[in-house]
């Protein structure tokens, strides 16, 4: 028997109603009134075969399933450009800087995921948690076992994800159970590479841990790999805390910076995702500007772990993109509200202001354009992945008082961004499948 057509047809097309807030720009530092914002109040989003159709005021016809979100938010999903898989463990352990951290908390940590079940289940509670979140993209380091990053992948594959990560590289300054060698590592890299970069909405990405972790010739191997698949990502830490970058000075005495160490190795290109970049001059900019690489500032790690306070204006002064990450588990919430709302209070430490505008899009457009996926995550555009997430304004009392009394679009959402996290969150959708609904009640 054939499938009715029209049933078959509407099962694929849904509507969803309520604000619809994107960006269609990038809007420009410090301007609370931007022509950037598009802001459609009680519009109706069109979805078809898992990718946005096009939006309207008017309500759809009957062939399409209708879900009426009179008075709620809806956003693109948001996109975590760095995260750890395997540290939802060790979030909010007290007393510790980087490198300290690393040793009493995270290292042993990381090292269960050696065990496949344990790497298995630990993919799925770490992506449903996203999920949860109102992410649904994300740049991600599992540990340095090959089964962390098989598992991850292919529990991103089961939930439609677009997700980028790739095995940890990992030869020194680690303990056992957590260092791999270059001829392994690099057979572990392509045989992964081959498996899934390109599947579904997969994509590798090269992952040095940093620096310090890696000999010269494994970061040169890590290079090597970027120089013959092209299309993958690199992704590392980058100039987080002083200790760190002394380190670094000791372990390559012979790099101008930081960066430079990468650099040297080939592994600064258009698809390099840096975390932090806290403590970076004028050439590193200037370096990172000429490749197209990106920054992903990382605020709530940085105040937990006392790294340092990230100089956003004067890094896109200079022309590099930068991104929003949670840094889990040195940050302490998978919510990009509240990253948001930290990198805020960021920027009024260096006595600045970071709009809810420039907050949002380096959180969903402005991520999508800088790892090239402008086209398919990070909007609300017709033929983009209907990667959706709908929000309530406010959560209790004080919340629901605050957006009573807002003036103006920037007012209320600045508010929503600043008092919201994972309790606005109603529903999110991957690619037109909903894949998160809050509990009633
Ligand atoms: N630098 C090297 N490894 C890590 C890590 O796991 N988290 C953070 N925040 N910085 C790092
Ligand atoms: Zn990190």
């Amino acid at each position: 028997m054939t499938a009715d057509p029209t049933t078959s047809r509407s099962a694929l097309r849904m509507a969803l109603r309520g604000d619809l807030l994107d960006f269609t720009a990038a809007p420009a530092w410090g301007a609370v009134e931007s022509t950037a914002v598009r802001f459609r109040p009680d519009h109706w989003l069109l979805i078809d075969g898992g990718r946005i159709a096009g939006v309207q005021s008017q309500a759809p016809d009957d062939s399409w399933t209708r879900h009426d979100h009179r008075g709620r938010l809806i956003l693109p999903g948001f996109v975590d450009t760095h995260v750890h898989s395997p540290q939802l463990e060790v979030i909010a352990s007290y007393g510790t800087e980087l490198l300290d951290w690393l040793d009493t908390y995270t290292f042993p940590a990381e090292r269960r995921y050696a065990d496949a079940a344990e790497a298995q289940q630990g993919a799925a509670r770490f992506l449903d948690a996203l999920l949860a979140h109102g992410t649904t993209s994300a740049v991600v380091f599992p540990t340095v076992h090959k089964v962390s990053a098989d598992t991850l992948f292919a529990a991103a594959q089961q939930r439609g994800m677009r997700l980028i990560a790739g095995k940890v590289l990992m030869d020194r300054h680690a303990p056992d159970g957590l260092r791999d060698d270059v001829a392994q590592a690099e057979r572990d890299c392509i045989e992964l590479i081959e498996r899934w970069h390109g599947q579904a909405r997969l994509a590798y990405a090269v992952t040095v841990r940093f620096a310090p972790t890696s000999t010269p010739a494994q970061l040169a191997m890590a290079g090597a790999l970027c120089a013959a698949h092209p299309g993958v990502y690199m992704q590392t830490h980058l100039a987080e805390n002083r200790d760190e970058v002394q380190w670094v000075r000791e372990l390559f005495p012979d790099a101008r910076s930081y960066l430079d160490v990468y650099e040297r190795a080939g592994l600064l290109n258009a698809r390099s995702v840096f975390a932090h970049g806290i403590w970076l001059d004028e050439a590193d900019r200037h370096a990172l500007r000429e490749a197209g690489a990106q920054i992903a500032h990382s605020p709530s790690s940085n105040l937990f772990l006392g790294s340092g306070l990230f100089d956003w204006p004067a890094t896109e002064a200079a022309g590099v993109a930068v991104s929003v990450a949670t840094d889990v588990g040195g940050g302490t919430s998978l919510s990009m509200l509240r990253t948001l709302g930290d990198a805020y209070k960021v920027q009024a430490l260096n006595g600045q202001r970071l709009t809810a505008w420039k907050a949002l899009h380096a959180s969903t457009a402005g991520a999508a354009a800088a790892l090239g996926l402008g086209d398919e995550i990070g909007s609300l555009n017709a033929g983009c992945a209907a990667d959706i997430c709908v929000w309530d304004w406010a959560a209790g009392p004080v919340a629901e008082r605050r957006m009573d009394v807002a003036h103006g679009l920037h007012e209320r959402v600045f508010a929503w961004m600043t008092l919201g996290d994972e309790r606005n969150l109603v529903a999110s959708w991957v690619a037109g499948v909903k894949r998160y609904e809050r509990r009633q009640g």
